[in-house]
């Protein structure tokens, strides 16, 4: 059952394995390919749920502008079509993150537990703002690749970049792959984000929060704080990797998502 039709979206998605719902939302400009590890790991003995964000992979959109709130819309919007109406275990990675937090907000009920990673709870600054305005002016006229070789040098840590080639060319495929509309329409998205900080302490359920010792683009102290806000919280530094945790250490990245949804069940 690759694609899943809701009010005004066909959405693609991964969905495989039984028993409690995990849903793992990808990060920008990537795709459901992003959690192969994960999805390997978890399939056995979790329902494993992976969505093409709207506009990316193999979900198709002419929109604009696609706010993380339209996102949370569209995942909800998802778990309704797919009949599960039980909360969910909810994961997003940086991008994937902002939307859980946004979904954490419009739909609370929709949350059994919650993972964040390598991502942040601040809005952008305003020169953040006019940068990505200006990057999706430009990926709209030329197409994705001065995006990706401005994320490249950010998103991993030395140990990734050196070793493992295979993961750098992996992300870097998925990223050339999307559509520059989808990606100009995300920027613009997450350019009016809200601050979400002040929402945190309104999570009641169990909350993980995953943070990399070389991301650059959320910067684990960043996280270290935000996680202090949410009740319910533990927080995880994962050691050697940058930004891109699942791919880069997908053995560790597991184990404490393994080791905590077993302490939490
Ligand atoms: C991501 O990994 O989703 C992006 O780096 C998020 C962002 O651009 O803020």
């Amino acid at each position: 059952m690759p694609y899943i039709a809701t009010p005004g979206l066909r959405v693609h998605v991964i969905d495989e394995g039984e028993h409690d719902p995990l849903v793992l939302l990808h990060g920008f400009p990537l795709s459901h390919e992003m959690w192969d590890a994960q999805r390997r790991e978890f399939r056995n003995t979790h329902r494993v749920i992976i969505p093409d964000l709207r506009g990316f992979g193999r979900s198709t959109s002419q929109d604009e502008i696609v706010s993380m709130d339209q996102f949370a819309d569209d995942v909800a919007a998802l778990l309704e079509a797919m009949d599960i109406s039980q909360p969910v275990m909810l994961c997003g990675l940086s991008m994937g993150g902002y939307i859980a937090m946004a979904l954490a907000r419009r739909y609370p009920q929709r949350l059994g537990r919650l993972i964040l990673t390598n991502t942040k709870s601040l809005p952008d600054t305003q020169e953040a703002a006019t940068n990505r305005e200006r990057m999706a002016n430009l990926v709209l006229k030329e197409g994705p690749t001065p995006l990706v070789a401005a994320m490249m040098p950010r998103l991993f840590g030395p140990r990734t970049n050196e070793h493992r080639p295979q993961v750098v060319d992996a992300v870097r495929n998925v990223m050339l792959a999307n559509s520059s509309r989808a990606i100009a329409a995300a920027q613009r998205g997450m350019a009016i984000r809200p601050d979400s900080t002040p929402s945190l302490k309104e999570i009641t359920v169990p909350t993980l929060v995953i943070a990399s010792e070389h991301d650059a683009i959320s910067p684990p102290e960043e996280m270290r704080t935000f996680a202090a806000e949410i009740p319910h919280c533990e927080f995880v530094l994962i050691p050697g990797v940058g930004h891109m945790t699942p791919m880069e250490a997908p053995q560790e990245f597991n184990a404490a998502v393994r080791s905590w949804l077993q302490r939490t069940a």
